[in-house]
């Protein structure tokens, strides 16, 4: 496939006729200098000598910074329609994954696959994505459990980014689910991660950050440690998938690695959130998992709160138990099942999604010196972004410093 960020054209130049979502009653300006932001504040506090550069209208619409999706499982193979079926007939997400369905469902569509299968299947969902003012995304492996299987997820995903122009922080998610034919060897299994694949992938440039399934159904606390010391060892960042479907002590451990997030944290304990704290580890909240799985018990939201824990929201699109392909709808989740405040939620998909990738100082704000991700919506003020649900409200997404929807503003 031909890149097809090729074909947008720069964003260079002063942006006006547009309302900082910071704040929206006066008309803001942003001037973008060679893909990067120069300037951003009020229109009538524009220095005199951006003035004259190339105009860009925006017509009245809010801006918000590009959006940060910072947990994907985009690229895998086939689809799990078939439990949801299950799961509508009763079946829990623990007994489909004992009845041989689940990731490991997965895992075989996605070893069938090769690589141009594997980008076919994933482009149309990342574009998806990207219509919804997604600017950086998080991909992980974890459904090929092997060393050649989990290469060609983690090169997929590359491609995905340098192909649309989108910021791609991969994830090594090795530690998945235990793949068939180590059944009953965990140990072992373990010990390929570590000593294995992790060590090749990073030395192909290949990862980003660390991850995995802390879980009864996955991979114990010990295991998990052992593949955070293996991360360390490499001077990779950790991410944990803690506390989905119960207190496992994942975050904790997680925080003592200084990792950036802990993901889902349904059952995550009060020692928990004082450890995330201390270490300045991000909580990713994950409505679409919680929803389709028909979750009940809430993630500590108002001790998350309290203890000043970063959120941040994300689809965790995957295709067991989040199919989700709108950010926006994660946001309006957010606040519908779990409270979030409208700020909140909204900061929980720029500014502290960036964070959860270890990308703040770069993403997920409009700042002086930061690449040109940014989002022009068509609404008055901030809160419809979470108030619809299903609507499209993108004018114009200003992407890696070239307008990538809406050209002609
Ligand atoms: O984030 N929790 C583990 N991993 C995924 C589910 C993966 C799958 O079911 O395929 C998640 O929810
Ligand atoms: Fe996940």
């Amino acid at each position: 496939m031909k890149p097809v960020i090729n074909e947008f054209p720069s964003a260079d130049g002063l942006w006006s006729g547009i309302r900082l979502a910071t704040d929206a009653k006066v008309e803001g300006a942003i001037v973008v200098a060679q893909g990067a932001i120069r300037w951003v504040g009020a229109r009538s506090a524009l220095p005199a000598e951006f003035a004259g550069l190339k105009p860009h209208d925006g017509g009245g619409a809010l801006v918000t910074p590009g959006l940060v999706d910072c947990h994907t499982h985009l690229v895998y193979g086939g689809q799990r329609a078939n439990e949801f079926a299950m799961r509508l007939a009763g079946a829990t997400y623990e007994e489909v994954a004992k009845a041989g369905g689940g990731i490991v469902s997965s895992v075989r569509a996605t070893r069938e696959a090769d690589e141009d299968t594997l980008f076919a299947q994933a482009a149309p969902r990342l574009e998806q994505l990207l219509a919804d003012g997604v600017c950086v995304i998080e991909i992980k492996s974890g459904y090929g459990l092997s060393l050649e299987h989990e290469r060609k997820q983690l090169r997929v995903a590359r491609r995905l980014g340098e192909a649309y122009g989108v910021t791609v922080r991969t994830t090594f998610l090795g530690a998945h689910a235990l793949p068939p034919e180590y059944a009953g060897r965990s140990g072992d299994y373990i010990d390929l991660v570590c000593n294995e694949m992790l060590p090749a992938l990073a030395a192909e440039g290949l990862v980003d950050a660390v991850d995995v399934f802390c879980e009864r159904i996955a991979f114990s606390l010990a295991e998990t440690e052992q593949v955070f010391k293996a991360a360390k060892a490499l001077g990779l960042p950790v991410k944990l998938h803690a506390e989905q479907l119960s207190d496992m002590g994942g975050a904790a451990l997680a925080a003592r690695y200084g990792a950036l997030s802990c993901d889902h944290i349904e059952h995550l304990s009060a020692e928990g959130i004082e450890a995330m704290r201390r270490s300045g580890t991000v909580a990713v909240l994950l409505p679409g998992a919680y929803y389709t799985l028909r979750d009940t018990h809430l993630p500590p939201i108002a001790a998350l709160r309290a203890a000043g824990v970063p959120m941040a929201v994300s689809t965790d699109h995957n295709p067991g138990t989040s199919p989700a392909l709108s950010l926006l709808l994660m946001v309006n989740m957010a606040c519908t099942l779990f409270r979030l405040t409208v700020p909140e939620a909204l900061d929980g998909v720029t500014v502290h999604a960036a964070r959860a990738l270890g990308l703040q100082d770069t993403h997920g704000a409009i700042a002086p010196g930061m690449p040109a991700n940014f989002v022009l919506w068509n609404v008055r003020e901030a809160a419809e972004l979470a108030y619809w649900f299903g609507q499209q409200p993108v004018r114009a997404v200003v992407r890696q410093g070239r307008i990538a929807i809406g050209g002609n503003a």
